[in-house]
């Protein structure tokens, strides 16, 4: 049984991980920092913690998009480097980027990290001349389509049955000039 439960996760560990109890973490200070290969398990195990719904990614995208030039990615970490948050964005040929991901651990959440994080992707953005950021969200996600409206994000688009379990989008998108 410990072989099947092992195949199991190594296949699709957020699908099947047990709800966890949140308790939330002491007040502490948070700094950002580049993301880069070194953090890949890291960031793996939290990227699980927040997408519990299946929509997390392998260590096969992150080993890509560490690894990709035109990524850009960043860590919230505690003063023991521990990292509690990531935001990974790709910029693309035609002067606009790509939110791809972005998760803040649940007993470190409403503490302003996201907002922090995006506020770092959008500088690095802007410095690089980048005029646009676009993201998708799930129209059933409403954190985070709160997050993104509160930092002057505005969607564009719905896109009908764009992920797998066939729930629409919402493309946001937010001006950088
Ligand atoms: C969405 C997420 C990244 C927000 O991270 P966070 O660090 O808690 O967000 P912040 O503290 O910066 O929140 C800023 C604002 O966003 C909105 N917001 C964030 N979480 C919210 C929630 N659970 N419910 C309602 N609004 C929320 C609020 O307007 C909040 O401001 P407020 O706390 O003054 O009300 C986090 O909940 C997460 O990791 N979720 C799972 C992964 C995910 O869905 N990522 C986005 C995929 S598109």
């Amino acid at each position: 049984m410990a072989v099947l439960e092992t195949i199991r996760n190594f296949f699709l560990p957020a699908l099947f991980a047990e709800p966890e109890e949140i308790v939330p973490a002491p007040p502490t200070t948070y700094e950002i920092r580049p993301l880069t290969m070194d953090q890949l398990a890291e960031v793996l195990r939290l990227n699980i913690r927040c997408f519990r719904n299946g929509d997390n990614y392998t260590k096969h995208t992150f080993d890509y998009l560490l690894n990709e030039p035109r990524t850009l990615s960043y860590r919230m970490v505690t003063p023991r480097d521990e990292i509690v948050g990531f935001a990974f964005v790709m910029v693309n040929e035609n002067n606009a980027a790509h939110l791809t991901t972005i998760g803040v651990a649940p007993e470190h959440r409403r503490r302003r990290i996201a907002e922090r994080l995006l506020e770092q992707v959008e500088s690095a953005l802007k410095a690089r001349e980048v005029g646009t950021i676009l993201l998708e969200v799930r129209v059933g996600n409403e954190p985070a389509q709160n997050l993104y409206r509160r930092c002057g994000y505005i969607v564009v688009q719905r896109i009908t049955k764009y992920y797998s379990n066939g729930e629409d989008c919402f493309l946001m998108m937010k001006s950088l000039y």
